[in-house]
């Protein structure tokens, strides 16, 4: 009798214990160029004129990317991991709050719009309870997207590139780095990574961040090949 009244208070416990997140090693902040994302400018009338944020990103050292699953109906498709893809793991949902606020909503509109859309709160929907949530300890929703803005506004990669003439041209993916990683770490070089769509176009570039948010190497592998020049499309309407 007394073993019993022990167990269950245990196993309660047990049950309603959410699943645990694993811990983040860095945050990589993703900027994504938009003339390559949208090349025809399906859903924008004007495409953003600089890099915008696809994401922050909490990740870990020496696994596949992180990636929660948020929806039970996809339960299959997401759980294992896929082949070299991101170790999605079935999360429970995290309510996303809409963004009603007057101030973040233009801010988060200008530097993190969806641009594979119309519908920015879906796609920040998708951003917070996919990845957001493997930093949750750390950052609440509304911190967690004020985090990206300001991540972002530490580096004017577009002025960089307008500066030196890249866009609109074709370049090795060294001369990219060069400027790129000199420019945002002017101590040490630290190690950005370059993500190319199938035809060489720069489509993102991801700037990496320990815990603490002092930028740090980049540990996974760039996509655009150093065997072939990277072209950095420029926008063709004003
Ligand atoms: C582009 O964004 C950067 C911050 O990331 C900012 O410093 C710069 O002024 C922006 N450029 C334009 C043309 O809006
Ligand atoms: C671009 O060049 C201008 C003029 O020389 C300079 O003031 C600005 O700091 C440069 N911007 C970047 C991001 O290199
Ligand atoms: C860049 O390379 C692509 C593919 O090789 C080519 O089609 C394009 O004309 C080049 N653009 C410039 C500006 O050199």
């Amino acid at each position: 009798m007394k073993k019993f009244k022990l167990f269950l208070p245990i196993a309660i416990l047990f049950i309603a214990l959410p699943t645990p997140m694993p811990a983040y090693d860095f945050l990589t902040l993703s900027l994504q160029w938009p003339p390559t994302v949208d090349p025809r400018g399906l859903f924008r009338r004007h495409l953003p004129l600089n890099f915008t944020i696809h994401g922050v990103w909490p990740d870990r050292y020496g696994v596949p990317p992180l990636q929660c699953c948020p929806r039970i109906i996809l339960w299959q498709q997401c759980c294992p991991s896929q082949n070299g893809g991101p170790l999605r793991q079935c999360c429970p949902r995290n309510h996303y709050v809409t963004f009603t606020d007057p101030i973040l909503l233009p801010r988060l509109g200008m530097s993190w719009p969806n641009l594979r859309g119309l519908d920015n709160q879906g796609f920040w929907q998708h951003e917070w309870e996919s990845h957001g949530r493997y930093s949750e300890t750390d950052y609440n929703q509304r911190r967690f997207f004020t985090l990206g803005l300001d991540l972002k506004a530490r580096y004017n990669l577009y002025g960089l590139l307008l500066n030196h003439s890249f866009i609109g041209r074709n370049v090795s993916l060294t001369s990219l780095d060069n400027l790129i990683s000199s420019y945002i770490s002017h101590v040490s070089h630290k190690r950005v990574q370059f993500v190319c769509n199938r035809q060489d176009k720069l489509k993102e570039i991801h700037i990496c961040f320990t815990r603490a948010l002092v930028i740090t190497d980049c540990p996974r592998p760039n996509s655009c090949l150093s065997s072939s020049p990277v072209h950095i499309p420029g926008y063709p309407w004003p």
